[in-house]
């Protein structure tokens, strides 16, 4: 099953705040309906954000097409809105703009590139998958192993399979996953609820752990390695994902555990020069003084909530995309490191 998809003229999208108690898809056809999707975190995750992007353009194309004329003032101010929905995953506006230069061409022709990009974002997961997988056993020097990741980088936030758990499910068919030890991700538990739903679905072998207990269990050698998805990446390696991945990379260094981070080529973001100038979404008070509509903290606190950290590239033994592997601990940079092809 497919997270996000265009059937019959809308967008259908698995409604993610259900999960794991229930599956259910949701139809898009208004603009508004996707920019609340997005923000309350139904469609997330960097990738599928991407695709979200590109077919909520294609949505905007037709919604301001009439007999054969096409809007552009109107399409274009539609676009900005979506663009800005969530403001630190490159890849929603990356898929916006990449829909939007076929917008003169018409309605027909921003879905198509839309489709194009669902396809190679499916394409780009298998590649990450099988050169992540081949890494790990080179730098661990094991054939089978344990590994530690954040949040859901599955397929729920991609359109098939995923980006650090897409690889974890390629060494579960492979036989070389021992066990894989997801974190719950405080607060909105997209490892708990989504990533621990998808690993029991494969079959994998598995422990929940909670996030505080990530960068001791590090030290005690409960890894070999540690997977984190992207939201975005900058020019010089530097990488922000889902809050606690910093933390994870510092215990990961003093372990001397490999710490990688998997994401497609559209996450980097060769404009956004280092991580300090990456903008980090704070989703306000509510999701941390509460949670499932029960308040855990005091009226009237008001708390601190980046949704996302940055992890310096020295901390990042590699950056693997579906077309190489960049070693920024090894003095490559993204600038200067070739592109090879997609696999398989
Ligand atoms: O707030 P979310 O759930 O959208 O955050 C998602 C993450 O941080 C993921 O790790 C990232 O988008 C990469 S998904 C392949």
């Amino acid at each position: 099953m497919r997270t996000i998809d265009w059937a019959d003229g809308a967008i259908e999208l698995i409604d993610q705040t259900l999960l794991p108690h229930r599956l259910e898809v949701h139809r898009v056809t208004e603009l508004q309906e996707l920019i609340a999707d997005i923000q309350r975190l139904a469609v997330r995750g960097a990738p599928a954000l991407g695709v979200a992007g590109a077919l909520g353009t294609a949505l905007i194309a037709r919604a301001h097409t009439t007999g054969d004329v096409l809007d552009l003032p109107s399409a274009q101010r539609d676009a900005a809105l979506l663009r800005e929905a969530r403001p630190t995953a490159v890849n929603l506006s990356w898929g916006v703009d990449r829909a939007l230069t076929r917008l003169t061409e018409g309605a027909e022709a921003v879905l198509a590139e839309a489709l194009t990009i669902r396809d190679e974002d499916i394409a780009a997961c298998v590649s990450m998958g099988l050169r992540g997988a081949d890494l790990t056993r080179e730098l661990t020097g094991k054939q089978s192993v344990n590994v530690m990741t954040i949040c859901n980088t599955g397929s729920l936030a991609t359109v098939e399979r995923g980006t650090a758990l897409g690889v974890i499910q390629t060494l579960f068919e492979q036989g070389s996953l021992t066990e894989a030890f997801p974190l719950e991700t405080r607060p909105l538990l997209q490892g708990a609820r989504l990533t621990a739903w998808e690993l029991q679905r494969m079959g994998a072998p598995f422990r929940l752990l909670i996030d505080s207990a990530g960068p001791f269990l590090l030290s005690r050698g409960i890894a070999d390695a540690v997977f984190i998805g992207a939201d975005r990446i900058a020019a010089n390696g530097d990488t922000a994902n889902k809050v606690g991945s910093f933390s994870l990379a510092l215990a990961a260094k003093h372990a001397g555990v490999p710490f990688f981070v998997v994401a497609p080529e559209s996450t980097v973001d060769m404009r956004t020069a280092s991580g300090a100038d990456i903008q980090i979404e704070d989703r306000g008070t509510d999701e941390v003084a509460g949670f499932g509509g029960m308040r855990t903290a005091p009226e009237g606190i008001t708390a601190v909530n980046p949704a996302f950290d940055v992890t310096p590239h020295e901390l990042i033994t590699a950056i693997i995309t579906e077309r190489r592997v960049v070693r920024p601990q090894l003095g490559e940079t993204l600038a200067e490191t070739p592109f090879g092809p997609l696999l398989p």
